[in-house]
């Protein structure tokens, strides 16, 4: 609930600011009062009526207005929230915040503030890659702004691709996260995920398949619920999500390592696909290539962090959540596997070529826990983990926050 809360909406010019007005309804039946800032560049895709209308309160839209500044300075209205929200945040918008412009109400607003922020980016796919974009996000996560999305999926443009604007509830949830609501608000969890490359030599390496498609969705979804969370990932193909301390890694040595230095945590959840096996010398140089004479490569095997973590005699997490990527008799081999590992819970799904789940959109698991195996229905991977860590969120509820002051 926000009731008693009141959030500073800035809303700026991009087609996701009708998503806005849906926003404003769903603060206010949560009792938020809502004071809302349009850009000029927003006016021209909400009215200024339609957002007073739903905030139920005057909308401000212009730096130089003299009567709000009698009434109201900008400094005074950038402080009287308990956070500050911009949805949809534009790459203009993002760019004016991570350099500093104070040359409309909005971006002055922003500058004046010393209360939290919370972005909702939107805007086209190549405008969110452009190394500009993605270098004005890292200033911004750097100075401590939250970030909820974007997403991936069609857009308003024509395009396909992360640019979407978060959905409304899913940006009410980051609200409920930053204002400290979140039912995983306090809990630190780590998450590995993606691959990792073993090194032959300086230019060759043997990995697992693995896109990090499911552990990004994981993190983000753990993320949204208000957790601390410490994304160890290997070289995956999908960028990591915001709002998360990412920690990249490349060998299973150097996963182990971060996971060690991340505990203590509550919850640790194993989804990367770590290679078993590293090449026990591996060439300082190029190996060259000789006609006719193959190089032989020795293997030594990686230390299994899952086994290593579940088994850990101070610092083990409250819930330790492993996966399981099988060909056949998933069921079986992932229950053997729970108790192999020492883990709580397996996430067992079924990888073999004719699901279409490695690299894919979807997933279809189920949730090995000491109570026996659930099968969950086949769904996106971004709603498997939102699942996942609603079933994290309750199981955390009943334990103490682990004791972060032994790490
Ligand atoms: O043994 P297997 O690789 O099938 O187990 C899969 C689970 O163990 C996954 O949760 C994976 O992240 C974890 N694992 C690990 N360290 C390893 C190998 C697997 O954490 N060296």
């Amino acid at each position: 609930m926000l009731a008693g809360k009141r959030l500073l909406l800035i809303i700026g010019g991009g087609i996701a600011a009708y998503k806005a007005l849906d926003l404003i309804r769903r603060l206010r039946e949560r009792g938020a009062a809502v004071t809302p800032v349009l850009t000029r560049a927003g006016s021209e895709f909400v009215t200024p009526l339609s957002v007073a209308a739903l905030a139920g309160e005057k909308v401000f839209t212009d730096l130089f207005d003299l009567t709000d500044e009698a009434e109201m300075g900008h400094i005074q209205l950038s402080r009287s929230a308990d956070l500050v929200v911009v949805a949809p945040a534009t790459a203009d918008l993002m760019a004016k915040m991570a350099h500093g412009h104070a040359n409309d109400l909005a971006s002055t607003l922003l500058m004046a503030t010393d209360t939290q922020v919370l972005l909702a980016p939107a805007m086209n796919v190549r405008m969110w890659d452009h190394p500009a974009t993605q270098r004005n996000l890292a200033t911004l996560l750097g100075d401590g702004l939250r970030i909820v999305g974007p997403n991936s999926g069609d857009m308003a443009c024509g395009e396909y691709g992360p640019g979407r604007m978060a959905e409304p509830l899913e940006i009410v949830a980051a609200i409920d996260a930053a204002l400290g609501q979140g039912p995983l608000t306090g809990k630190r969890i780590i998450v590995t995920s993606g691959p990792t490359h073993e090194p032959i030599d300086p230019v060759r390496y043997i990995a697992n398949r693995s896109s990090g498609a499911q552990g990004t969705a994981i993190a983000r979804a753990l993320a949204a619920l208000g957790a601390e969370v410490v994304f160890v990932t290997g070289p995956a193909d999908v960028p990591p999500p915001a709002g998360v301390r990412v920690v990249p890694i490349e060998t299973a040595q150097q996963m182990l390592q971060a996971v060690e230095e991340a505990l203590p945590a509550d919850a640790a959840v194993f989804a990367a696909a770590v290679a078993d096996w590293r090449v026990a010398s591996a060439s300082g140089s190029k190996i060259k290539k000789d006609a006719g004479r193959l190089p032989t490569l020795e293997f030594a095997e990686n230390p299994d962090i899952l086994a290593g973590v579940s088994a850990h005699a101070t610092k083990r997490p409250a819930l330790v959540v492993g996966f399981a990527a099988e060909t056949d008799d998933v069921i079986a081999h992932a229950t053997a596997k729970r108790a192999r590992k020492g883990c709580d819970w397996i996430v067992a799904n079924d990888v073999s070529p004719a699901t279409g789940i490695m690299g894919g959109a979807e997933n279809a698991v189920h949730l090995i826990t000491p109570e026996g195996c659930e099968d969950w229905p086949r769904m996106g991977k971004q709603a498997v983990a939102d699942k996942l860590a609603a079933r994290i969120a309750t199981a955390l509820a009943a334990t103490q926050p682990a004791d972060k002051t032994k790490a």
